[in-house]
Order: structure tokens, then sequence, then C-alpha cells
């Protein structure tokens, strides 16, 4: 058992953490996170035991999507530093032992990258079909119903040429026409050129977008829309994504990976399950981890979570190593998902499930989403459907490191405003306080590298009611059992048919540390336990 174990990859193995790079820290005092910042705070995480940084789009943009609408791939922009700054930070990085992956948007690109204005520029250009370029209808609307994720229609007229373009997300952000093999190479040459660089990997921006049905049939309605919703969801884009052939191009880019020495790719996908676990390919021809979001779109609820566990556990194919992950630059941020509470919680269960951790930076002090006014919203989203409170800027907001001007932050003013509760909540004052979140994290990470059981081993769901969910990791003749009470109740765990004896090891709250039990465990509301079992 040891030694299939031992034959485990680092990004098997180690805890990858997200930096949204405007927000970590900024080292040149215009407002705004730079890679210089993150030089500055690479200690910081070692200290913390993270060993995998990915760190979001830091390209030339025009930054329409904050740098998810790429005007050159090979280019760092300048509000981020220098290809010097990023060589730098790549070599600091991997000094400590840790690895680096870059965000890849193949998806799209910026309507300023020289690639969309050469192909906009006539019909005839040789790049006319690297996008997706349709005539109206004889009525002249749009080649069909496609809606952009950002609101309205995914058809934006072009005056000059007489076509539509489709771009999924922004009209700033054509798509680009993947069934063009000189689009699959010039991305795969996009991925060459950073892994010759020495990055680890890519986090692949919304991979199951990448190719649309060849005949732009119409979407369906989605029967269980609700008004409340992004306006994108009236409809099911089972023609504008996850296409077979997408898996054709997903397997070119895990060769390019393959080239090269233990390089990962993570692939960016919402899908259900079912669909999920195919991005792993058949004979691991996909991407290394498609990242499970169950922990992100489900409710917090016992019973829910349990299911969800088992049945992505269930959903693996043999060969697919499980990831999980609580928060993104996307979504609400967990503490305020869940709450300030059961964020501890989840924070245990997110370094005990079976499979590799994503910890998006401030989750480990507990950040919560900032409210963020009408008038200082940035996020295009908030912008194009101000009515739908869909703004991402919220869980985007500056870290928080102390409690000096804008907390460590900048001494400018930040891109977005920090919470006024700033001062408590820090890094700094957490590291003193050795209750707080992220002395809770430090000791579940620590726990997670030193045991092979919670790392690498086997998981067995133990017992789950609407209160507790329960499971065992074990490896190598070590076992833990973890008791998670999901409810603000006290909870009372004793299964019947599951004895055991052990002792507390680690405890949302400390007070129950050291604790020999013996067949139950009595749990106050929002309380965890990881049990070291006797062996
Ligand atoms: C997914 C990214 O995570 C999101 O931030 C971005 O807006 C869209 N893809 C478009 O690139």
């Amino acid at each position: 058992m040891q030694t299939e174990q031992q034959k485990n990859l680092w990004w098997q193995e180690e805890i990858i953490y997200q930096i949204y790079p405007r927000s970590f820290q900024d080292s040149n005092g215009d407002g705004v996170g730079d890679l210089r910042g993150i030089i500055q705070r690479l200690d910081y995480l070692q200290e913390l035991g993270i060993k995998a940084i990915w760190i979001s789009p830091i390209f030339e943009s025009p930054m329409a999507d904050f740098g998810y609408d790429i005007s050159n791939y090979t280019g760092i922009h300048p509000l981020f530093g220098t290809m010097e700054d990023f060589d730098e930070l790549l070599a600091e990085v991997h000094k400590r032992g840790m690895k680096l992956l870059l965000d890849l948007v193949p998806n799209h690109t910026s309507d300023q990258h020289p690639w969309f204005l050469e192909s906009r520029s006539s019909r005839n250009n040789p790049k006319r079909d690297w996008y997706i370029w349709k005539d109206p209808k004889p009525d002249g609307s749009e080649p069909n119903n496609w809606l952009s994720m950002f609101g309205g229609t995914g058809w934006e007229w072009d005056e000059k040429t007489q076509q539509f373009y489709y771009h999924g997300f922004l009209k700033e952000q054509p798509d680009l026409n993947w069934r063009n093999p000189e689009v699959q190479e010039a991305m795969m040459n996009v991925m060459r050129f950073w892994l010759d660089k020495g990055i680890d990997g890519f986090r692949i921006d919304v991979i199951f977008h990448m190719i649309k049905d060849d005949q732009f049939r119409n979407n369906p309605q989605n029967p269980d829309y609700q008004p409340h919703m992004n306006k994108y969801d009236q409809l099911l884009p089972i023609y504008s994504t996850d296409q077979p052939e997408v898996h054709d191009i997903v397997a070119m880019m895990r060769q390019v990976a393959d080239d090269y020495q233990e390089r990962v790719l993570i692939g960016e996908i919402y899908l259900p399950l079912h669909k999920l676990v195919t991005y792993y390919g058949v004979n691991q021809s996909g991407v290394h981890l498609p990242f499970n979001f169950q922990l992100l779109v489900s409710p917090w609820d016992s019973q829910q979570i349990a299911i969800v566990i088992d049945q992505y556990e269930g959903s693996l194919p043999a060969d697919g190593w499980p990831n999980w992950v609580l928060s993104n630059h996307d979504q609400s941020r967990i503490s305020s998902r869940v709450g300030k509470a059961q964020a501890r919680i989840a924070a245990m269960l997110l370094l005990t499930l079976r499979g590799t951790p994503t910890i998006y930076y401030g989750d480990e002090i507990g950040m919560r989403d900032v409210p963020i006014p009408a008038e200082e919203v940035q996020d295009p989203q908030g912008l194009n459907m101000p009515d739908l409170n869909l703004t991402r800027d919220p869980a985007r907001t500056p870290m928080q490191w102390d409690d000096s001007t804008n907390a460590g932050f900048s001494p400018a003013k930040p891109w977005l405003r920090l919470p006024p509760d700033f001062k408590r909540i820090n890094v700094k004052s957490q590291l003193q306080n050795p209750f707080s979140i992220l002395n809770l994290y430090k000791r579940l990470i620590k726990l997670r590298q030193q045991e092979l059981a919670l790392k690498a081993g086997n998981y067995t769901p133990i017992f789950s009611d609407k209160q507790i969910i329960s499971y065992t990791r074990a490896a190598a003749g070590t076992s833990f059992l973890i008791v998670l009470n999901l409810s603000h109740r006290p909870a009372y765990f004793k299964p019947q048919h599951f004895t055991f004896s052990g002792v507390v090891e680690i405890a949302t709250y400390p007070e129950l540390e050291n604790l020999p039990v013996k067949d139950y465990i009595n749990l106050g509301g929002d309380e965890g336990v990881i049990i070291r079992i006797d062996n």
C-alpha cells in the first residue's frame, strides 16, 4: 500500500491556492495588486503550507473582463509588472519548493487581440475563420438564439463586414473557432511558451465552451429558469457548450503538457457530474483535474453534501484523481454562503476529503463578500444585469493583511473597497490568536501534509443525517474518523454499525482536542472533529 501511494504526484498530494492578482498585494502604490506584491507574500504562503499557486490572468488585456480578455497571451500586463518580474516570481516560487500555475484562456480572446483585429478587417482575411462569423438570418436577425453569459445575445453585428461574430461572454471577448487547425496550433504554442519557461501547469478557463455545435442549432428553453437567475440560464446551452469534439482538443492540450515533466492541467467546468467526469478523458487523455465545484453549487445541508460527496466519489473513473473547491473569483465566498461558524467546518471538510483541495485567497482568514455600492461596481456581469445582484466584485476585494492603511494591501486607494472590519479580520491579528480560522487552516494543512491517510488514503463514508456527515480516511495502518456537524445545534454521533476508539486530534473548537472518545461523540453546533483512530 505504502509503495502504491508513493507514486502520487505533487498535484495529487499538495494544496492549490488561487491568487486573484489584482487583489493580493500591491507593490507599486497604484491600488492594484501585482507580481512583485505576490513575491513579497510568498513566505506567508509557504508558512501556511501552500505548495502550489494558481494566478488568475496576468497577461496583456484591455481589462474588459479583468484579464479574461487577453490581447497578448505571451506578454505581461504592465499593471502587474514585466516579464522580468514574472521570471523572478517563478524563480522565487521554485526556490521555495512550490509550483506555479497560470490561467490559460483558450475559448476567447480580447477584441483587441491582433488575431481578431485581422479577422474582422475583411471577409477574406486569412484569419477570418479564426473566429466564429455567421451571416444574419434572412430577416437580418442573429444566426441563432445563443446568449452571452454576461447578458443579452451572444452575437455581435459587424457593420464593416456585414456578419455577426459569436461571443459566449462580453462582445469584447470573441470566441475562437477551435475547429480551425491554425487556432489549435497557435494556442498549443502559447502553452509551450509558458511550459518552456518552467511553469508547472495551467488552469484552463471554460474549457467546456471551446467547441460549438457545427450546425449552430438553437438552444432549448430551460424549464427551471427563475427570474432571479442570470438571464443566460433562460436557455440550456446544450449546443453552445460541451460538444463531443471538445475532448479531441482537450487531448491535444494534454499531449502538449505530457511532453514536459509533471505538469498539470486543471479544467474549469460547470457541468453535471456525469458530464464533468468525461473531461478526465479516456485513458487519462483529458485534463488531470476537472475542477469539482460541487461544494460551490450545492446547498449547505448535511444530507445533500453527503450525497454530493458519495456521488462524486462514485462517478470518478478508476484513474481519475478527485479535487475539491470551496470558493473562487466568480462565486460568493464560503464564509458568506455558510456563515462564519460553518466556514470552519467547510475548511475541515475541504482539507480532509480525498483529493486535491483548492483554497481561494482570503478564505483562510474567513474573508466575507464585501458589499460594493452600485456606483463602485466594476464587474461587467454586475454592470450588465444591475437588478440581479450578480456582480462578482464582493468576492474579489483586497486581501486583508493587517490593521494598517488599506489592510496593508496598498498605500493607495484600492481598486475595490475593503470591508469596515478589516482592522479586526486580517492575517496579522489572526496569527496572534490561536483560535482563529487562520490557525485552524494552518493546523489542518499541517496534519494533512504529515499524514498519508489524509493526503492520499481511502475514503469511506460512515454515517450522515440531517445534521452530521462523517467518514474515515485510511492508509498504511493509520485511520482518521472525521465527524462534522453542519448544523448550529448540538448533534450526537453514535453510529449503529460502526465502533471506534481514538483521540480527537483537531477540532473546530479546540477545547475538544486530546479528548479520548469511544463509539460516540457529542458535538456542539458548528463543531467538527478529526479523530485519530487507535490501531
Ligand atoms: C471564467 C472565469 O473564471 C471568469 O472570471 C470569466 O469572466 C469567464 N470565464 C470568461 O473568461
